[in-house]
Order: C-alpha cells, then sequence, then structure tokens
C-alpha cells in the first residue's frame, strides 16, 4: 500500500475487509425506527468527509481541535515523563495534526533524555509511531509528512476499524519501553455506551503493564456552545453531515438528493450528547440499489447520522474504573473546554 525504504509501511490490518458489513450496517441502521446510522459513525469519513472534518476542526465554532492542543502543548512533555516509553500508537489518526506532532516532540524529547550520558545511536534513540484510521487517504499522507520532519521517527501505519482489529494491533511486539495508546479529539464520545465499554475493554486487555492510553473528552458545557460547534455558520458540519448520503450512493448504489435534506444538531443534556440528524425536508422514496430496498421517508422524518457523548471529570474516572483502567490524570484546557485522560492498566 505504502512503503519507503525500512522507516515506513502503512498496510491493512484485521479480516479482509467484509464487503457485506456496510449493507448489513446500513440495513440495520435505515430499517430502524428512527433511522439511526450513528452506531457507524466511521462511514461519515471517506475521502471528502475526512477533508471535511479537517475543515471542521479550524472553524472558529469548533473549539476542540484548538483546546485539546493547547493541552498537549502544555502538558506533552508531563505525559512522556509519566508514560516513558518510545511507541506512540494513535487509534483513529487522520491527517497528521499539530498534536501528533506536539506528542512525538514530547517522545523524542524524552527519549534523547533518557539516553543523555550514554551514547546517543539511532538505535536507542528511535521513535515509533503507529496510526491506526479507516482512511486510508489520511494515513499515506501523514506517514509521508512525519518521515520528513522526523529523521530519527518509524512510522507502521495501518488501514483498519479500530474495533474489529484493536486485538491484533495490540498483539504486534511492541517496542522496548512500553507503548502510549492515545485515542484524540473526542472520538470516544461517538461510540455508542455499549460500542464504547466493549471497545474500552478489547483495549484494556490488550495493554501490557507498562503501557499507558491518552483518551480525548469533549467536557460537558453550555448547550449553545455545542450547537454552534455542530451546526457552524460556513455549513462545513452541515456539508460533512450530508456527505454520508453521497458516500451511500456511491458504496451502495443509492439515489439520495442531499438537498432534499437539512442538517441539524442539538445538545441532550439528560445523556450529555449531541445528536447530528439529517431530515428529509419532503415525504420521498429513496432506493437503496445494493440492499435491494426503497427507504421511505416522511415529510419532516429525521435519520441520526452521529452522538458525540460529552463527559465530567466524574464520567471519565468511570468510563475507565468500568474497564479495570486507573485514570492517572485529566488534563484540562484553562477554560475547562475539552480534557485529556491519560489512564493505565489498575493494579491489582
Ligand atoms: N484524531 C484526529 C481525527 C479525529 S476524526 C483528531 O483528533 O483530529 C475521527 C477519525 O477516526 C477519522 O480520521 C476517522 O477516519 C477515524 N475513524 C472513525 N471510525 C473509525 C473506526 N471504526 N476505525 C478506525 N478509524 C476510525
Ligand atoms: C471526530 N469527532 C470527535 C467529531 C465530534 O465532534 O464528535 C466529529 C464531528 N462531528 C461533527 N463535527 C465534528
Amino acid at each position: 500500500m505504502f512503503r519507503e525504504d525500512d522507516r515506513a509501511s502503512v498496510e491493512r490490518i484485521g479480516a479482509a475487509e467484509d464487503p457485506g458489513s456496510m449493507a448489513a450496517d446500513v440495513r440495520a441502521g435505515l430499517l430502524g425506527v428512527p433511522k439511526d446510522l450513528s452506531p457507524w459513525p466511521k462511514y461519515l469519513y471517506d475521502e471528502r468527509g475526512s477533508e471535511l472534518f479537517e475543515k471542521i476542526t479550524t472553524l472558529p465554532e469548533y473549539y476542540q481541535t484548538r483546546a485539546e492542543a493547547a493541552i498537549l502543548e502544555e502538558h506533552a512533555r508531563g505525559i512522556f515523563a509519566r508514560a516513558g516509553c518510545r511507541e506512540l500508537v494513535e487509534l483513529g489518526s487522520g491527517a497528521a495534526s499539530a498534536k501528533t506532532r506536539a506528542l512525538l516532540d514530547a517522545m523524542s524529547a524524552q527519549t534523547l533524555s533518557n539516553v543523555r550520558g550514554g551514547s546517543a545511536d539511532d538505535e536507542s534513540t528511535a521513535i515509533h509511531y503507529v496510526p491506526l484510521d479507516v482512511s486510508e487517504s489520511a494515513l499515506v499522507g501523514s506517514a509521508r509528512v512525519l518521515l520528513d520532519e522526523y529523521p530519527q521517527l518509524c512510522v507502521s501505519g495501518f488501514v483498519g476499524d479500530f474495533e474489529g482489529c484493536l486485538k491484533s494491533l495490540l498483539a504486534r511486539p511492541p517496542w522496548p519501553g512500553g507503548r502510549l495508546v492515545a485515542l484524540l479529539g473526542g472520538t470516544i464520545g461517538n461510540f455508542t455506551p455499549e460500542k464504547r465499554r466493549a471497545f474500552l475493554s478489547r483495549l484494556r486487555a490488550g495493554l501490557g503493564d507498562g503501557d499507558h492510553v491518552l483518551i480525548g473528552v469533549d467536557l460537558v458545557k453550555d448547550a449553545c456552545l455545542f450547537e454552534a460547534a455542530y451546526d457552524d455558520e460556513a455549513g462545513v458540519t452541515a456539508e460533512f453531515n450530508k456527505n454520508l448520503l453521497s458516500v451511500l450512493d456511491r458504496e451502495l448504489e443509492a439515489d439520495f438528493d442531499p438537498s432534499l435534506f437539512e442538517h441539524r444538531a442539538f445538545y441532550d443534556a439528560e445523556n450529555a450528547r449531541v445528536e447530528m440528524w439529517l431530515h428529509s425536508k419532503v415525504e420521498q422514496e429513496v432506493p437503496v440499489g445494493a440492499l435491494d430496498l426503497t427507504v421511505r421517508f416522511g415529510a419532516g422524518e429525521g435519520m441520526r447520522t452521529e452522538i458525540s457523548a460529552k463527559f465530567t471529570r466524574e464520567s471519565a474516572g468511570e468510563m475507565f474504573a468500568e474497564v479495570g483502567l486507573d485514570l492517572v490524570e485529566l488534563y484540562t484546557d484553562p477554560d475547562d473546554l475539552f480534557g485529556l485522560a491519560l489512564g493505565r492498566p489498575e493494579e491489582v
């Protein structure tokens, strides 16, 4: 898929892509009441979806990426002083971001300080980055730029679904000294509660004693900040949401007309989550050829496309505790918009 001498590779991981699984997921989602594709957020991230998400991260209303980057600017060195490792595994890594660079800079600095006084040969100062994402384009792009920027970096990238291939990813022999497994950007909030628990249990089961996890969590705050962040003035989030319809058209021979759907986003305070929906403006029937199905939408009927759960210090701690992880520290930005939860396997 991509290989650059001995320093970088990007390959597929996990079971060979099952062409039936998207069809099964979408069929279940379209036949549900309400129609609900939110359990499978990965379908939002085709090449166009990944580009649109990158645009979202720069929007004035979307505070999350800036807040998380600020936390890493401040605390990445402290995180590696605690984790003390030379391997960063990043799940749902997306495009090479300033956040990834902040982590790689800190890991590199920590590695150099560990060998100070000894001989700093190439082997003892090498660092390893293991990104995993469903988006091949994002992964190959990021491997290319990071290799140029970090001469001491080796990249082993994997294209796969982190719900399906976590076990095989974590079973690979780690570099000496433990790993930091990161899931940034609030992506943990995009799982349903059941899938989140199952994912974190699998993550916990794959960790060794010296390993740590670093999970980004968007924090509970005023609803109007959420509603602006998920329904921005420029309409980029609306386009990101509607791009899902183009994915269904292309992959499943559907015939959605995006102009007949309206983007909606609201904060459900009781369940502490933002929900993104597409509402049909008219009564319509949409064929989905690959499913041999015609889907009927009533005028005003909605289809949920994403959930984005929000956390408190307490709920982040509970999320870790229920799968056997100790919350070592919850780092936050000065405005308490976002948190980065550092954890490690519970001591028994
Ligand atoms: N970590 C980046 C990107 C977050 S967007 C950041 O913090 O800015 C969410 C990322 O997770 C996207 O790159 C998307 O392609 C990836 N993703 C979503 N569902 C996935 C899945 N099931 N398996 C692997 N990657 C997934
Ligand atoms: C990737 N994920 C954490 C984003 C979020 O905020 O839930 C995806 C997103 N959806 C709309 N805007 C951004």
